[in-house]
């Protein structure tokens, strides 16, 4: 009897167990590689264990990165960039080229975990003009048989990550696609509905309250809210179970109410922006994995959070293109170098740093204070067209360190990434190099990271003149 009851306490447990894995969200991240400063994938991968991330999502495939993520047992989103959708949608063998190069030959013992191929990265968006709408649904529809003849059709989902101005309305359960796209979305839907895979959405409230003035400030966190938005029975306290419950209420219109969710991209950066600073996103990413992992869903999906939500990002990316604003060089939840740039807890205690990271030597460039700065301008330009320079704008962490602070932080960040080759602080006799940290305050002037094809020959060449080096900046300083 006894023994009864406990194999009945433990099946229910086990039942409960099961129900509640069932809806529970995972937080993986983004892996942007589009950076000046790379550290090496197996660093990465070991940061990412160290912080129990068990999944990760990528804008490609590229072999150094999934080289990195062999036997990690991570869970990886492949990507395939949009302008390779035209090629993919017309061209079956093309197809199968892609599966075997960046999707089988990974899938093999001790190889890659992949879980999902993202056909490409919201190429639905408005300011596209609907240049690649077209290719998306041949493409998949391609991707899907060059899966199936590898073998590969039920490990490997595809799915097409959608940004949020593919749906719109002033109150989430009016939520419909944009008109021009909701026959597309449709056999989207549909093909992804009938291949077990989930609609993958890009939130990002951030950008909803940089681009609106008029937008209440405390409903894009999720501390609470004076703005509340009353839907019919439902009141919405936060932008993003607003915007999420809309695009379930979208779903709904077209017939496909039950479709699981993940969220692609999440995040707030913290840099490049007045709104965008080190306080505000940790509130809101800490808050967002606080909601997420209480699973308590959205009122349209009570007890229902999304399937998986990937932070956006990891890194910082000082190479990404600034068109949508400074910001957008800094999102990660690490700086480039893995130090986490906040307290978060994803879930797991607060985030632990990368460890190992192969600095390159402690020194920095900056501008010689006994030279004339007025011929500096040009270098300047120069230098911040190759690095980047997006902290000292209006609302960047060091905006106002004045002229020949704005000159020596170019100066630096030009010679870090030119891995600190002396000729890369010359600038016509105006730059010199230090071993006093030249950072003020919250400006960090950066170290560079060695990318590790640095030969020894090199290396050996490059102590000595750090040592001369240290002996000029001694004499410097003690005149
Ligand atoms: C595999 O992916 C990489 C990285 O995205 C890409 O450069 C390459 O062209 C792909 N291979 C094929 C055959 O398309
Ligand atoms: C940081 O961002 C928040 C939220 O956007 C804003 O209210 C606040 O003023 C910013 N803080 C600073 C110091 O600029
Ligand atoms: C420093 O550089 C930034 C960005 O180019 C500029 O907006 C700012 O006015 C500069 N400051 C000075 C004192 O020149």
């Amino acid at each position: 009897m006894a023994e009864k009851q406990t194999t009945l306490v433990c099946l229910v447990a086990v039942t409960v167990l099961l129900l509640i894995q069932v809806v529970e969200s995972d937080i993986g991240v983004n892996w942007g590689t589009i950076s000046l400063h790379r550290m090496s994938p197996s660093t990465v991968v070991d940061l990412l264990k160290d912080n129990k991330i068990q999944k990760v999502k990528l804008f490609d495939a590229d072999p150094d990165v999934m080289k990195g993520l062999m036997g990690s047992g991570l869970e990886v989103m492949v990507g395939i960039p949009n302008d390779m959708l035209a090629l993919l949608s017309s061209s079956v063998a093309a197809s199968d080229l892609w599966v075997s190069q960046n999707v089988s030959r990974y899938m093999v013992k001790g190889g890659v975990n992949i879980r999902y191929v993202a056909v490409g990265n919201e190429p639905f968006l408005t300011s596209y003009s609907g240049q690649y709408q077209s290719y998306v649904v041949p493409a998949m529809t391609n991707l899907q048989q060059s899966l199936a003849k590898a073998n590969l059709a039920r490990n490997v989902k595809l799915v097409v990550p959608c940004n949020a101005d593919a749906y719109e309305s002033s109150l989430p359960s009016q939520g419909t696609f944009r008109p021009e796209l909701t026959q597309i979305i449709t056999q989207l839907v549909s093909f992804l509905n009938s291949n077990g895979s989930p609609f993958v959405v890009n939130i990002y409230p951030f950008l909803s309250l940089y681009g609106n003035s008029d937008f209440p400030q405390d409903y894009a966190f999720f501390e609470g809210t004076t703005h509340a938005v009353t839907d019919g029975p439902n009141v919405y306290s936060n932008a993003f179970d607003g915007n999420l419950d809309t695009l379930i209420a979208a779903l709904a219109k077209i017939g496909y109410s039950q479709m699981p969710i993940v969220i692609g991209e999440v995040g707030w950066p913290t840099d490049g922006a007045i709104s965008a600073n080190l306080t505000a996103a940790r509130v809101f990413n800490q808050g967002l994995a606080k909601h997420v992992l209480s699973n308590k869903g959205t009122p349209l999906r009570p007890g229902v959070p999304p399937m998986d939500v990937y932070l956006f990002s990891l890194f910082d990316e000082g190479a990404k293109s600034v068109l949508p604003g400074n910001f957008e060089r800094h999102w990660g939840i690490f700086s480039f170098d893995g130090q986490s740039k906040y307290p978060l807890n994803l879930g797991n205690g607060p985030l632990k740093n990368a460890k190992d990271v192969q600095y390159l030597p402690y020194r920095w460039c900056v501008a010689n204070p006994y030279k004339n700065l007025a011929e500096a301008a040009n270098h300047f330009k120069i230098a911040c067209s190759y690095a980047d320079c997006t902290t000292l704008n209006y609302g960047g962490s060091c905006y106002g360190i004045g002229a020949k602070g704005n000159i020596s932080y170019a100066f630096n960040s030009y010679y870090q990434l030119q891995k600190q080759n002396p000729r890369s602080c010359d600038f016509d006799g105006l730059g010199m190099v230090t071993f006093l940290n030249p950072s003020i305050g919250e400006c960090r002037f950066l170290v560079g990271v060695s990318d590790h094809t640095t030969s020894s020959g090199f290396m050996l060449h490059n102590n000595w003149i750090s040592v001369l080096i240290i002996l000029w900046d001694a004499w410097l300083f003690l005149m």
